[in-house]
């Protein structure tokens, strides 16, 4: 079903989430390789792989234009002392133009809606796109999911302009999804579309709200990723675990067409 919403994104937004994967800079490369050589040739998906830091100077060697390279997080500041931390600037010198902030693995590390708010503004300002991760632990029957995903919006987008909004790329990942081979159904996803841009039209106005990309991530993998694509709403998936075989990586891309 196509529907004039999905119009401003005719092309999807798939994004690999490595995480701490693979074990060696030997793996990552080859395993960037493979991915490049299995992701289908004509497709016009944007595709973005999100390695662990350390392997980003070598894979930016790498890249093409039909795979590009995203970081899992980011610091808050360009520099100064943050032991540990990786700054904006540091990832735009290697050529990384994405960068995952909040996902839920970080959050249960301590990292606060506060802080995804200053990720994302300290990412616009170095022109990373901010893929900002929102999710429920749980669904209850009353709904209540839905006040913490409102939550998670208001405080992500505090303070941002409609302009800025509109470079970020929000990631509806529902926590009891991720890496549990239980995936969210289409219909839950539309429905979470919905909220979504309602939540981002009384916070800013519908005109903003209707062109921010949503995508979907949550134990997506081939056998779902059609149905969820093409029903779910969003424009494209954030992939984990389904990101480190390339052929059913290359099959998600692939079923990323409008019906
Ligand atoms: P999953 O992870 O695809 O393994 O569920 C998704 C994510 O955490 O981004």
């Amino acid at each position: 079903m196509v529907q004039s919403f999905y119009m401003k994104y005719p092309h999807a937004l798939v994004i690999g989430n490595w995480k701490l994967n693979p074990g060696t800079n030997t793996e990552a490369k080859n395993l960037f390789t493979a991915v490049r050589k299995a992701i289908p040739k004509d497709t016009e998906a944007k595709v973005v792989i999100a390695p662990p830091f350390l392997f980003i100077p070598e894979l930016a060697k790498a890249k093409s234009k039909n795979t590009l390279l995203g970081a899992q997080d980011v610091a808050f500041e360009e520099r100064g002392a943050l032991t540990g931390e990786i700054g904006p600037a540091m990832l735009a010198s290697f050529g990384v133009e994405y960068v995952i902030i909040g996902h839920s693995e970080r959050r249960a590390m301590g990292e606060t809606d506060q802080q995804v708010n200053k990720k994302i503004v300290a990412s616009l300002k170095r022109k990373l796109v901010p893929v900002v991760c929102i999710g429920e632990k749980r669904r209850d029957t009353q709904g209540q999911f839905y006040n913490e995903i409102a939550t998670q919006i208001k405080a992500l987008s505090e303070g941002l302009t409609p302009l800025q909004l509109l470079k970020v790329v929000i990631a509806y990942e529902p926590i009891w999804a991720i890496g549990t081979g239980a995936t969210a159904t289409a219909e839950d996803v539309k429905e979470m579309q919905l909220f979504i841009v309602s939540t981002l039209t009384k916070l800013f106005d519908r005109k903003t709200a209707e062109k921010i990309r949503l995508i979907y991530g949550g134990s997506v993998k081939e056998s779902n990723a059609q149905d969820l694509y093409q029903n779910g709403g969003m424009s494209g998936f954030l992939v984990g675990g389904a990101s480190l075989q390339a052929g059913e990586f290359a099959a998600i891309i692939k079923a990323t067409k409008r019906g």
